[in-house]
């Protein structure tokens, strides 16, 4: 038995990666490696959640996220890598859990209402949409997994889970699953381009794939100090999107230096550009070269996600069989 402490965390295949994925999750999940035991899957169930309609996109999203997960350094040797729906047992807990969750709670989770408002070019008043939380609850406990990272926005999922977690426990009066909590830890801001979060369904996203070129063009059309029109205007770096770029991309002396420069307008928002983007792109440039190569090896790719799933469900039927003895399913 390993001593370390267990983590779970997951991503939609809607798209391929970008900078505020990267910078806001990924980057600290290749860190946690090292520490905890992780599991990291890809939650195609869920992607289906709001892409019901789109679902031949999803398992294209599924090889460009295992390029993307790869490429940063998300690690099959020290890493359990899955794919949700290869373990159907997430399923079979979903539907269990279904059973004892109270419809108030699900209708209470914040992102329920957020979101259908959000994503209103499509109809989310749906019974699997609604329960997105539950299966997410599902994915987690199923592994039993200790801490979850995530961003603020999540901990009122996580809270949903921990409130399964104990009526479930109340109910079959078995302690059978791990309370989960959230792993907190700050990121940096990353703004897309327009200056609205990083998102893909802004269409503001600078992805980790995107060609140099694609990449020189998005940040030359980024925003910055919308007051500053002119090169003699002064700037403010705090409200600059490529400003936050350069905490991102540049050393610390060079990001004092163009903070005063822009405050008194030394330098133009062009030329800062210019230094931020060739930073950037060297930043990239090895994520990206590894990236290539999975290009050609798209079945290594699946062989690695196969081998991954295969081990989640060996734990995912451990947890199972205690599960159905809990809620007395477990006669032959
Ligand atoms: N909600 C996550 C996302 O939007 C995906 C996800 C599904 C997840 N199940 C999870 C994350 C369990 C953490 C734990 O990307």
């Amino acid at each position: 038995m390993s001593e370390k402490k267990r983590i779970l965390s997951g991503n939609r295949p809607t798209g391929r990666i970008h900078w505020g994925n990267y910078f806001g999750a990924l980057q600290n999940w290749v860190k946690l490696q090292d520490e905890y035991e992780c599991y990291y899957f890809i939650a195609d169930w869920h992607a289906l959640t709001t892409g019901y309609e789109d679902s031949q996109d999803i398992f294209p999203s599924v090889k460009e996220i295992m390029k993307d997960w790869l490429a940063v350094g998300l690690n099959p040797k020290k890493s359990t890598i899955f794919l949700q729906s290869w373990v159907p047992e997430h399923a079979e807990l979903h539907l269990l859990l279904s059973m004892i969750t109270p419809l108030g709670w699900l209708e209470r989770v914040p992102s329920f209402k957020d979101m259908q408002q959000q994503l209103n070019d499509r109809d989310l008043n749906m019974y699997g949409f609604l329960g997105y939380p539950l299966l997410q609850t599902a994915d987690i406990v199923i592994y039993n997994a200790h801490f979850v990272p995530v961003g603020e926005d999540q901990v009122s999922h996580l809270e949903f889970s921990r409130e399964v977690v104990r009526r479930f426990h109340h109910i079959m009066k078995k302690q059978v699953f791990v309370e989960p909590k959230p792993l907190l830890t700050s990121s940096p801001r990353v703004p897309g381009m327009d200056g609205r979060k990083m998102s893909k369904s802004f269409d503001n996203a600078i992805y980790i794939s995107d060609e140099d070129d694609v990449v020189r063009k998005k940040m030359m059309q980024t925003i910055t100090d919308p007051a500053r029109k002119r090169k003699d205007d002064p700037g403010n770096p705090e409200i600059c999107n490529i400003f936050a770029y350069h905490k991102l991309y540049t050393d610390e002396g060079t990001i004092e230096d163009i903070d005063s420069k822009c405050r008194n307008a030394g330098i133009g928002c062009v030329d800062c550009k210019k230094i931020c983007i060739e930073n950037a792109l060297k930043f990239w440039k090895p994520i990206k070269e590894e990236r290539e190569k999975w290009d050609d090896e798209e079945d290594k790719l699946l062989e690695i996600l196969r081998d991954g799933s295969k081990r989640a469900r060996e734990t995912a039927r451990e947890t199972m069989e205690r599960v159905r003895k809990a809620v007395h399913l477990n006669y032959k």
